[in-house]
């Protein structure tokens, strides 16, 4: 439920009774000017200042550019130029290539009174986006804009969110603002904030929009009779600066999307494989145990995770002495590098603010913590006590971050760690609200009184800087709370977070830039790992996102519950992220955070989330262990998800490098693949892997079976090889058992695969590949491999791509073979008809070749996979 705009407030700024959101005037386009690819005009205020919640800004400027030929930019902003907008370090705006408006796949129209403006698609004047109807309000700490669409819209984004994945238009509000968000509340903010959405039109076509505005907003969209569907934005400051995707296609409305926010980052080879963590884990003897019973179980585990029981006190950079000493630790990730496996451990940004902790000494000499309002540090509390912040903005903070992982991982004096996990970075705040005392509060789960004394309210204090530069923000706001409020689910903007009105080393404030604190601390994170392995390619995880965070790092869906609806819930965060958001290296916790997992529920999450790219159990330190070896059912559906997953992790890992090449998603809605298809568009449970493997897990409580959606067209088995023929509709598939999971390969592929499975990834590359063709209906399938060094972060020209074709009775294989490997094709399998046709061999990867598979091969009708 959202609020909707109706009284009035009294404006302290005009100091005079303020109107309604209805009173507001609007504004008045002017001196248009419309170039060959731009269009410029004046926007000025159409009456009296309504000033409702701040104070109306009487001149804007609308700037419009036909970026390219999918592509529109429009941006409405101040004309002095003092709103805050998102630093260009943040995101880097693309280009424009100048295309001429009439070459155009969308066009932009404008109507100069009262201001408005529409979005179309130029091939059949379908109107994408239209503010006709609503007054445009653009005020110091509310901006509201309105467009109107069809009736019940197919829209999917404006993460991060856990409720449909094809998001209700009735009475539903998404609220951006990035919070602490224990068990994933529905209907509520959570971690990130990804103001984009993708709205699909069936076969009329999927178009993209993105507000590039990281300010906490609530965007209602609702459907009334008198006004239709609509969605509105509402933020509480920032500017309007669009970009608008013209698709056609949804893939192609994320490989747009990606051109702007950027692609995601690639991730290491080994990062595909089972991870396993926990918080609570007493000591590292008791990791060890862990390690041992999942050699012991043949579970093939990959990485080991280290949770903030590590450290000493639970200070970044640190051991605890007795659990976790320095010579335990170092043997611990000694022999699992020698076993193959890898160990990441956790950093939070809440710096211990102790005399004589060198984190905290070096960084303050280094001037690299947000200051509060008064000047002094500010202060605030995480799992270590009272902590202290870096500012990611201020030019320091790399290096000094950066000597401070170098330091503590050293692999010669120090844990040589694999990866950084970076938690609680909204940045969540033990200090839940602006009376929290943080010296008083000191750490929160030893907490139980109440704060004795108060602080003084920072609201009072003016800010460290004045920001005076462009766009840098408007002097004189109430960055605590503001008159519009958000829906924020923990209260003010500064409750539970670092405060609003801290000002960055930039002069920006935090009320301007909070949401994407996570992502600047995942950079910097990214940054230390690269200079500390220059050559390696680094693996991040982070909690909280903002737009463009796959850059960065991978994310996890945080703290969920051990319940079925939460596993369902991953399934619709995984679409979401990976096809809309361009964070692909995405997963959930496995078997769910809080809470006790049941058996058979578990049993079933690690065989779903085999499927999904990020691919960890973790818990809670009040949840019971829930290895997979802790039963018996959930290790032998693990042992077989696993080793299914390796088989195709080759696949897996060429559909992540093709989404980090051109944002192409390497998992999505079943849609994007049939976008004639609109009778798919709630489907929330089944998704894409790459291109070729439909996923469709059980998806009902306790439940032995699923309703499975094949589109028209031809599918095969995974498991069996059998055609089936997909006719746009459901049909049930009994599931008994719990390692089993229906998949189904799309017609007209063509899947690598390792010939095995292995303990680890790094054995696993020794594996030679068979692959799999499974004509479409014309006889033919396609498909690709890319194969590098699984490590390199610039693998420059070491670096295979082949590309295989089938047209009936040959296989050829072509493309570039620039990595070099005695890894060789040993097996190609033709489903079709009652029986598989195989054809086993030895050849090279390392050039092009052809396999004839005629009459005289071995025909087989046992299992295809
Ligand atoms: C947060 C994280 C969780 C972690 C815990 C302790 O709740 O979301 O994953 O285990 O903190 O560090």
């Amino acid at each position: 439920m959202y609020r909707p705009l109706l009284l009035g407030v009294l404006s302290a700024a005009a100091g005079t009774l303020a109107s309604t959101v209805d009173d507001c005037p609007g504004y008045k386009a002017s001196n248009v000017v419309n170039r060959d690819s731009t269009l410029t005009a004046d926007l000025t205020l159409a009456g009296d200042a309504c000033n409702v919640y701040g104070t109306d800004i009487p001149d804007l400027k609308l700037k419009v550019e036909y970026q390219t030929d999918s592509r529109l930019h429009v941006n409405i902003y101040d004309a002095a130029e003092n709103v805050y907008q998102v630093q260009e370090s943040v995101i880097p705006r693309p280009k424009s290539q100048g295309t001429a408006a009439s070459s155009s796949q969308i066009q932009f129209s404008l109507t100069e009174d009262p201001f408005s403006f529409a979005v179309t698609r130029t091939s059949t004047g379908e109107v994408l986006f239209n503010t006709t109807g609503q007054q445009l309000i653009f005020e110091s700490q509310y901006v509201r804009l309105r467009t109107s669409l069809p009736q019940n819209a197919n829209l999917y984004g404006l993460g991060e969110h856990s409720d449909d994945f094809r998001f209700s238009t009735t009475d539903y509000q998404r609220v951006l603002w990035n919070s602490e968000s224990p068990f994933i509340p529905r209907r509520a903010n959570l971690y990130g904030s990804h103001p984009n959405y993708v709205d699909y039109r069936g076969a009329k076509g999927t178009h993209g929009v993105f507000l590039l505005n990281s300010g906490g907003m609530n965007v209602n969209v609702n459907t009334t009779a008198v006004e239709g569907t609509f969605l509105e934005y509402n933020t509480v400051g920032g500017v309007l600066d669009f970009y608008f995707f013209a698709g056609p296609n949804p893939v192609d409305v994320s490989r747009q999307y990606a051109e702007v926010v950027g692609v995601p980052a690639m991730v290491p080879y080994w990062s595909f494989g089972f991870h396993q963590c926990k918080y609570g884990w007493p000591s590292v003897d008791y990791v060890n145990e862990v390690v041992a019973n999942y050699s012991k179980a043949g579970i093939p585990l990959e990485v080991m995770w280290g949770d903030i029981d590590y450290m000493d006190h639970r200070q970044d950079f640190t051991l605890d002495p007795t659990n976790y000493p320095l010579e335990k630790m170092r043997d611990l990730v000694g022999r699992l590098h020698q076993a193959g496996q890898r160990y990441v451990m956790m950093l939070d940004p809440g710096i211990h603010r102790k005399g004589g902790y060198e984190p905290f000494e070096n960084g303050v000499k280094s001037e690299v913590f947000l200051k509060a309002a008064d000047g002094s540090l500010y202060r605030g509390s995480q799992w270590a006590g009272e902590v202290v912040w870096p500012d990611w903005l201020h030019p320091n903070t790399q290096q000094w971050w950066t000597r401070e992982i170098q330091k503590f991982f050293d692999p010669e004096t120090g844990v040589d760690i694999d990866g950084l996990w970076n938690d609680m970075n909204e940045a969540s705040n033990f200090c839940g609200d602006i009376t929290c005392d943080p010296t008083e509060k000191k750490r929160s789960i030893a907490y139980t009184g109440s704060p004795t004394s108060r602080i003084k309210r920072s609201d009072d204090l003016h800010p460290r800087q004045s920001p005076t530069g462009t766009h840098l923000g408007l002097p004189d706001r109430n960055l605590f709370t503001p008159a519009y409020r958000i829906n924020n689910h923990r209260g003010d903007l500064s409750d539970s977070t670092i405060y609003t009105n801290v000002t960055n080393a930039d002069g920006t404030a935090q009320y301007d830039t909070h949401n994407f604190y996570g992502t600047t601390m995942a950079r910097t994170s990214r940054g230390a790992l690269i200079a500390r392995r220059p050559a390696k390619r680094p693996f991040v995880l982070t909690r909280s996102t903002f737009a463009g965070a796959g850059a960065h790092s991978a994310h996890w869906f945080g703290d969920n519950y051990s319940a079925w609806d939460d596993y369902r819930i991953s399934i619709k965060q995984m679409l979401a992220f990976v096809a809309v958001h361009q964070v692909a290296m995405v997963g959930s916790d496995v078997c769910g955070f809080n809470g006790d997992a049941q058996e058979v529920m578990c049993a079933r999450w690690a065989v779903m989330a085999a499927w999904q790219p990020f691919y960890r159990n973790h818990a809670d330190i009040s949840a019971p262990s829930q290895e997979f070896y802790r039963w018996e059912s959930v290790a032998r559906a693990a042992k077989s998800a696993i080793e299914t997953r390796y088989r195709l992790l080759d696949y897996i890992y060429t559909a992540m490098e093709g989404q980090s090449r051109d944002g192409s998603p390497a998992v999505s809605p079943v849609w994007f693949a049939y976008p004639g298809e609109a009778s798919a568009a709630g489907i929330q449970t089944q998704w894409f892997l790459g291109d070729a493997l439909l996923v469709a897990p059980v998806v009902e409580d306790d439940g032995t079976g699923v309703d499975v959606y094949l589109p028209s067209d031809v599918f095969y088995d995974f498991w069996t090889g059998k055609k089936v023929v997909g006719e746009g509709k459901t049909f049930r598939v009994e599931v008994p058992a719990l390692e089993d999971i229906p998949v189904y390969i799309k017609g007209g592929s063509v899947v690598p695969m390792r010939v095995e499975a292995a303990n680890t990834t790094v054995e696993l590359r020794t594996k030679n590949f068979e692959v799999v063709v499974a004509p479409g209906s014309d006889g033919q399938a396609h498909g690709q491999l890319y194969l590098d060094d699984g490590e390199s972060l610039e693998v420059g020209s070491d670096k295979s791509e082949l590309s295989f074709a089938w047209d009936g009775s040959k296989l050829t294989v072509d493309g570039t073979f620039g990595y070099q490997t005695d890894v060789v094709l040993e097996k190609v399998t033709v489903l079709g008809g009652h029986n598989a046709t195989v054809k086993e061999g030895s050849w090279s990867l390392n050039g092009p070749f052809v396999v004839n598979v005629g009459a005289s091969c071995r025909r087989r009708s046992k299992k295809a996979v």
